[in-house]
């Protein structure tokens, strides 16, 4: 692996920053000064940076809470985009949204560089459920949990069964749905004569958003969170 990645990978420089750390000699690869940014290293070598040791990891995921206004994308030309919130340690990692949402929805969005896993989570094939808190302009009612169940047909797509829960409150609702096409949770309630007002998403699979997190805020998913997104 090329040294400027290694060290980029570690969230300490990015690669513009290594070429100059390496000018002032302050990178060394198992003991001797770097020379260039581009050498090749091994994977087991030891990098330090001002004497540091550097840990060398490929993959970051990230749970952001994502807030209204935003692009489920790393670049858009009208609007800002999710990995805008991406800062400080994190920066230097070239992570992407897994899956998307909609611009106005906001809740639980992973972050990650990791395309295998990003696979995994959204294909259709595995039925990982992702669970919405949505607020409907209108009441719901037991009949439209029995529409949801026995799924929908739409003239682009069939959407699977899906679950709704209705709170007290029963134009707050809970909605389970395995699949992500576009704007399949809004439409699905048009489906039983209801808008959409605001919508959240709560859960991708057992990995819960944590509700600690302010909206736009980021941080790294516990060992335990990872391993429930992989399960
Ligand atoms: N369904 C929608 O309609 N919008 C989203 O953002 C996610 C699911």
């Amino acid at each position: 692996m090329r040294l400027d990645k290694f060290i980029s990978n570690c969230g300490y420089a990015s690669r513009k920053e290594v070429k100059k750390l390496i000018k002032q000699k302050a990178v060394s690869v198992d003991g001797a000064i770097a020379k260039s940014h581009d050498m090749n290293i091994s994977d087991d070598a030891q990098v330090t940076v001002n004497g540091a040791v550097l840990s060398y990891r490929e993959f970051v995921y990230l749970m952001l809470n994502k807030p209204s206004g935003y692009v489920s994308a790393t670049e858009d030309k009208k609007y800002p985009v999710v990995t805008d919130l991406v800062s400080g340690e994190y920066a230097h990692f070239d992570v992407f949204p897994v899956g998307r949402l909609d611009i106005d929805t906001e809740g639980l969005l992973i972050l990650t560089n990791d395309g295998k896993l990003a696979h995994e989570l959204t294909s259709p094939k595995k039925d990982v459920y992702k669970k919405y808190f949505a607020v409907l302009d209108k009441p719901a009612q037991r009949s439209d949990i029995e529409d949801f169940a026995k799924g929908m047909e739409f003239k682009d797509f069939t959407a699977k069964p899906a679950i709704m829960e209705i709170s007290e409150n029963p134009c707050e609702v809970y909605i389970q749905i395995s699949e992500g096409k576009f704007h399949q949770v809004k439409r699905m309630c048009e489906r039983i004569g209801k808008s959409v007002v605001y919508l959240k998403r709560v859960s991708i699979g057992k990995l819960v958003l944590d509700e600690a997190l302010e909206l736009g805020e980021i941080r790294e998913l516990t060992d335990d969170e990872l391993k429930l997104l992989k399960a």
